[in-house]
């Protein structure tokens, strides 16, 4: 670790659910903390919170042994292992979902969990927000990133702040390739639209601010359809942006989500659905199981301590984007199975659509 430096790991699980996929038992969420405060005593992290949104355990951990740290995502593991059990005691809904893999192989990537990290100096004041979203992908946060990183409609900053008005590089994952590209903005942002509005294949993994390559913000880019090789639920992401000071502030990155864009997820991960923002209370899947939710935890980072949650969507400036969602979320349903409701059919590959389809393979005549 350089010095100075502090790690923030968002690492999240549905290790499951209660009432079926649409949310957590408090059960869960105390077995997690109970793990993580013994953590925490024998110093092995700094400080954390635990939450959740809808079915997925969410922890949020500080430490100062940088990103994909052994320890730490050990830590994690064993925490969704112990909340397992509890999910088995209590028959809760697909226990143990999201842990794809028997045993720890030294990094819990590519093992079902879902992971954003990012260290940093920690500047005089470190405001940050923790998004965490559930029945969708990562895919979802590409819009909201290029609004926050990219558009000066949405970010002020961009032309106004000195530090910000060179731009703001995407580095940009493609799932299918296991390639990644990084893409500098505003010079080269009709690439990185060409890429980044394909959201089932191109993934925002990080940002950073040209001028100094400071990071600014990372988000999870597993996709559990394809560790599995089957249809175990979609990634639920989550993402850590930091504000302020010659980043994006606050509003500007909450700004982002005042348009509930649609994504893929809702139903059986198969459906295009409006991304509600939602405060921590109300971010139950529930309709349809859905629509897909979206919370935000806010932060000030303080030598590594975690002051807050502040429940940034929880706010009557939120009521009209909530309002124009269950609109949306009407109007996508009364569609039924019909696209584009329903995702087409590449995106239908990894759920259990195939095996309906297989049924018929037999009857089809040649014309
Ligand atoms: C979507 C999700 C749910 C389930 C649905 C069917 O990510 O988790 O919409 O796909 O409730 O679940 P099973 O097949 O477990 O009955
Ligand atoms: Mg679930
Ligand atoms: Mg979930």
């Amino acid at each position: 670790m350089a010095k100075g430096k502090i790690t923030i790991s968002v690492i999240k699980a549905d290790v499951g659910g209660f009432v079926g996929h649409s949310s957590s038992h408090p059960e869960i969420l105390e077995t997690a903390k109970d793990r993580l405060v013994n953590a925490r005593e024998k110093g092995s992290i700094i400080d954390f919170h635990v939450l959740r949104c809808g079915d997925d355990l969410e922890l949020i951990m500080t430490h100062d042994k940088g990103c994909d740290n052994k320890t730490i995502h050990e830590l994690a593991w064993n925490t969704f292992t112990a909340a397992t059990e509890v999910a088995k005691e209590l028959k809760l809904y697909g226990a143990g979902q999201d842990l794809l893999k028997d045993a720890f192989t030294g990094t819990v990537k590519g093992m079902g969990p879902g992971v954003a990290e990012m260290e940093f100096i920690e500047r005089k004041s470190e405001p940050v927000i923790v998004f965490m979203a559930d029945k969708t992908s990562s895919g979802a946060w590409n819009l909201p990133l290029y609004k926050i990183f990219g558009d000066p409609f949405n970010t002020a900053g961009l032309i106004i702040d000195p530090s910000m008005i060179e731009g703001f590089c995407f580095n940009v994952l493609d799932v299918k390739e296991g390639k990644s590209i990084t893409l500098s903005c505003p010079e080269e942002t009709y690439y990185l639209l060409a890429l980044i509005g394909a959201t089932s294949r191109y993934m925002v993994a990080s940002v950073y601010r040209k001028k100094d390559k400071e990071i600014t913000a990372s988000a999870s880019t597993e996709r559990l359809s394809q560790i599995a090789g089957k249809y175990v639920g979609k990634d639920d992401p989550v993402m850590i942006v930091r504000c302020q000071s010659g980043l994006p502030a606050v509003g500007e990155v909450l700004e982002a989500f005042s348009f509930p864009h649609l994504v893929s997820g809702w139903m059986r991960g198969s459906h295009h659905g409006p991304l509600m923002p939602v405060p921590f209370y109300e971010a139950n899947a529930v309709r349809f199981d859905g629509p897909p939710r979206v919370i935000a935890a806010g932060f000030q980072v303080s030598d590594g301590r975690l002051i807050g949650p502040h429940d940034m969507f929880d706010d009557p400036s939120f009521d009209l984007t909530r309002r124009k969602a269950g609109e949306i979320a009407e109007y996508m349903r009364r569609h039924g199975p019909f696209e584009p409701h329903r995702l087409p059919l590449e995106d239908m590959e990894y759920t259990t659509l195939p095996n309906v389809l297989e049924k018929l393979k037999d009857r089809f005549e040649k014309k």
